[in-house]
């Protein structure tokens, strides 16, 4: 398999007249193609902002950015234009900013394909619609279909010129629980039919657990993965009760390290050790395992002893 999105070291800082907003610190991040994968963080903790780099929204201040093999960061404006309108489609959580209300289904999902024949464009329109079960509400308006109807529609819209990537920003953040499990189990069934890389954008863990690994980042940097654990979680995929149940059991969780060999532990087990702040940690192989512990203070000034023994 081959990578459809890496970032090495990204950086992305808002400069406003009085204040620097360090968004992205240095991040990390590798998406292989065909993925179906979830970016998971607190509010501000640079979801959208890493979106909206990878969406070619906005520019990077530094690092790494590749996408299907595109170096972002060498892009003219020209090279952006090809890029949002060939390459990455978004679904956005506010409807607003996928649909025009006033306009039906159909005149909706043919909007992006501004370089398709009218007859092109409506044979295509008609088939997503299926794809994404709508069939039976072409010709309705958008303000007359509900809120998963709507995000149903938004995923037509984004597959409208056949991208390579799918975007989505909290793509369940304004719908119930259940409307919100259907428009993810939507977007694995379009992730598995047509291939597409689809990356997905959330704060709630719980709706994560239907991708197939979760990146966690915490304040602008990857911190940990989460891989699904086994193939008895899709076994159970279709027994819904049961998948909800296994929640986040249902993935490992992985310490993302960077290429110079720093890795982040779990703030649980910081705590766990007693650790606070900064600190100094014995590192230690045991068995093939690298086993990090706090010392405590005699043992330090024990090793420190040591050290200096001629
Ligand atoms: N256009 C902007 N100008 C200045 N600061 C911004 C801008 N967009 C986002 N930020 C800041 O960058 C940080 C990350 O924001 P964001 O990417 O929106 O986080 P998330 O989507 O995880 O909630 C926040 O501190 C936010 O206030
Ligand atoms: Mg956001």
């Amino acid at each position: 398999m081959s990578e459809m999105v890496t970032c090495e070291n990204l950086v992305k800082i808002y400069k406003t007249k009085e204040t620097e907003v360090v968004a992205l610190q240095g991040l990390d991040l590798t998406i292989e193609q065909g993925e179906l994968m979830a970016i998971i963080g607190n509010s501000g903790s640079g979801k959208s902002t890493l979106l909206n780099m990878i969406g070619g929204l906005d520019r990077p201040s530094a690092g790494t950015l590749l996408v299907d093999g595109k170096d972002l960061l060498k892009f003219s404006e020209k090279d952006y234009v090809t890029y949002k309108r060939d390459t990455v489609g978004f679904v956005w959580q506010n409807n607003a900013r996928n649909l025009i209300p006033y306009m039906t289904a159909m005149e909706n999902v043919q909007i992006p394909m501004v370089l398709t024949s009218a007859k092109k464009r409506a044979d295509r329109a008609k088939e997503l619609l299926e794809l994404v079960g709508l069939s039976h509400r072409r010709n309705s308006h958008l303000n007359q279909m509900s809120g998963g109807e709507q995000q149903r529609v938004a995923i037509a819209i984004s597959l409208a010129n056949s991208p390579k990537l799918v975007l989505a920003d909290e793509p369940t953040g304004a719908v119930d629980t259940r409307t919100a499990d259907a428009v993810l189990d939507l977007l694995r069934d379009v992730n598995r039919q047509l291939g597409v890389t689809i990356m997905i954008v959330t704060h709630d863990m719980s709706l994560s657990r239907k991708v197939d690994r979760i990146v966690a980042i915490r304040d602008g940097r990857t911190s940990s993965e989460f891989l699904r654990k086994s193939s008895y979680v899709d076994e159970m995929q279709h027994l819904d009760t049961y998948a909800a149940e296994a929640g986040e059991d249902s993935h490992v969780e992985l310490a993302v390290m960077d290429a110079t060999g720093r890795l982040q532990i779990p703030r649980e087990y910081l705590q766990a050790l007693g650790v606070k702040g900064k600190a100094r940690l014995r590192v230690e192989m045991q068995d093939g395992k690298v086993v990090v512990y706090n010392p405590g203070e005699g043992d330090v000034e024990k090793m420190s002893a040591d050290t200096v023994q001629p």
